[in-house]
């Protein structure tokens, strides 16, 4: 039995939170600092999963075998190395990249330049910073329209401007470098071309030599209808993805995964993690829009519920090498998730809004984001409140099941996209 730490508060943490805590390997489960949808699984721990002294006193603590960063950040931030680098941690298994791996994230400019560096298709680029102003203006100037701009590190979702025109391009390009509009953040700016195609998310679980393939997805960002309106952290997610056949996938793991992974045993980086493979399909080619060192969110809510195999048997063959060994189970029937979300969202929006009818609900599964347990009822506490995920024998049996039982949660302000999907209908 391992006991398991688990950070982060989402949607994607309480997939994972249910998940991991239904394996026979799981013993003491905790989640810091969770929601109140984990704490139905483990014991919620007030603790920020970028403290890492508070996350080291609780592994201490608890007894930890088994560190699990849901979120980006504290892998950016080195959480693998501050565990490896400390002898009264360096037995604990973090499930995640080094620093380094998780630079495939952390640093766009890094991620572009290992892709050009492996062969790895994606959008034609250029890096530019303060002291390179005058040039990326000009290079603006002279590309096609639309094209895209992206702040290097992390910007919580909000670093890339897809812009119509070149004035919106460098009005875009200027706030990041020059008025530091995500910070240093965006010191950098990688300016590419805008891929017009349809997008998917693919995610590997690698011990850095061998991988597995869990489950593709597909997000809807948008917040509205339609793919209107604008980014959100995701409004709801897809799985299977009908587009993604054997012959494409074939396609991706032969000029992608495979030399995403052997780039990383070449250049010595270590990396016993998730990587989730933000891809497009242009005209049935794939390319790379993003990487990312952890699994997605609203992915996780239909990935993890299609994935048979034990969560915590695929960590542990992990850490030891040997993924090999393993053999995924894709479940044959389809899940679809749709997110329910506050008024307001992506903007400002109230928080502490009573939720009610959870009794009504009927095979779904309700994976809470922004939620908290408070006077022993549950109150919205976030922009993305919950995910309603359901399986079906296809998406539109699936999706007809979350949005029957969407239409049972009450809270003031409930708001969820109603289209879903809507491509595979
Ligand atoms: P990212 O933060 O890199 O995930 O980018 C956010 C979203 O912007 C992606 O999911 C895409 O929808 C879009 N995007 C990013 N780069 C490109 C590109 N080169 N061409 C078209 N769309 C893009
Ligand atoms: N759904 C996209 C992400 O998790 O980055």
């Amino acid at each position: 039995m391992k006991n398991i730490l688990l950070l982060g508060s989402g949607g994607r943490e309480c997939a994972l939170a249910w998940k991991l805590s239904h394996s026979p390997l799981c013993g003491s489960f905790y989640i810091a600092p969770g929601n109140s949808g984990t704490s139905e699984y483990g014991i919620n721990l007030p603790i920020s999963y970028n403290d890492f002294e508070g996350i080291k006193k609780a592994c201490i603590e608890h007894k930890i075998d088994i560190l699990f960063p849901g979120p980006e950040d504290p892998l950016v931030n080195g959480i693998w190395d501050f565990f490896r680098n400390d002898p009264s941690l360096r037995h604990i298994i973090v499930a995640g990249p080094s620093k380094d791996g998780a630079q495939l994230e952390g640093s766009k400019a890094f991620s572009k330049k290992f892709m050009a560096r492996h062969n790895i298709p994606t959008a034609a680029y250029k890096e530019f910073t303060k002291d390179s102003f005058e040039q990326g203006v000009a290079y603006i100037k002279r590309s096609e329209m639309p094209i895209v701009i992206k702040a290097d590190g992390l910007a919580a979702g909000k670093g890339v401007v897809i812009a119509q025109t070149s004035i919106e391009a460098v009005k875009a390009f200027r706030a990041m470098v020059m008025d530091r509009q995500f910070g240093e953040s965006g010191a950098r700016v990688v300016i590419e071309q805008f891929l017009d195609g349809i997008e998917l998310s693919v995610f590997a679980l690698t011990d850095g030599t061998n991988y597995v393939l869990l489950p593709e997805a597909k997000d809807y960002k948008r917040i509205g209808e339609g793919d209107k309106g604008p980014n959100t952290g995701g409004m709801g997610a897809i799985s299977p993805v009908a587009f993604a056949d054997a012959a494409f996938m074939e396609k991706v793991t032969e000029r992608i995964i495979k030399p995403t992974i052997k780039g990383l045993r070449a250049e010595n980086i270590t990396y016993k993690g998730v990587i989730f493979f933000g891809l497009i399909s242009v005209k049935g080619e794939p390319l790379v829009i993003e990487y990312n060192c952890r699994f997605g969110d609203p992915e996780t809510e239909v990935v993890i519920p299609r994935l048979e195999n034990d969560l915590v048997e695929l960590i542990l063959k992990m850490h030891e090498g040997k993924l090999d060994e393993v053999t995924v189970q894709h479940s044959h029937k389809a899940a679809g998730a749709v997110m329910m979300v506050s008024e307001g969202y992506p903007g400002d929006y109230a928080k502490g809004k009573v939720m009610t009818g959870f009794e009504k609900v009927r095979n779904s599964l309700l994976f809470h984001a922004g939620t908290v347990s408070k006077d022993g009822g549950i109150v919205t506490n976030g922009g993305r409140v919950l995910a309603v995920t359901s399986y079906g024998e296809n998406i539109k049996a699936a999706l007809a099941k979350s949005y029957e039982n969407a239409a049972h949660i009450d809270y003031e302000g409930k708001y969820y996209r109603k289209d879903i999907g809507w491509e595979f209908l």
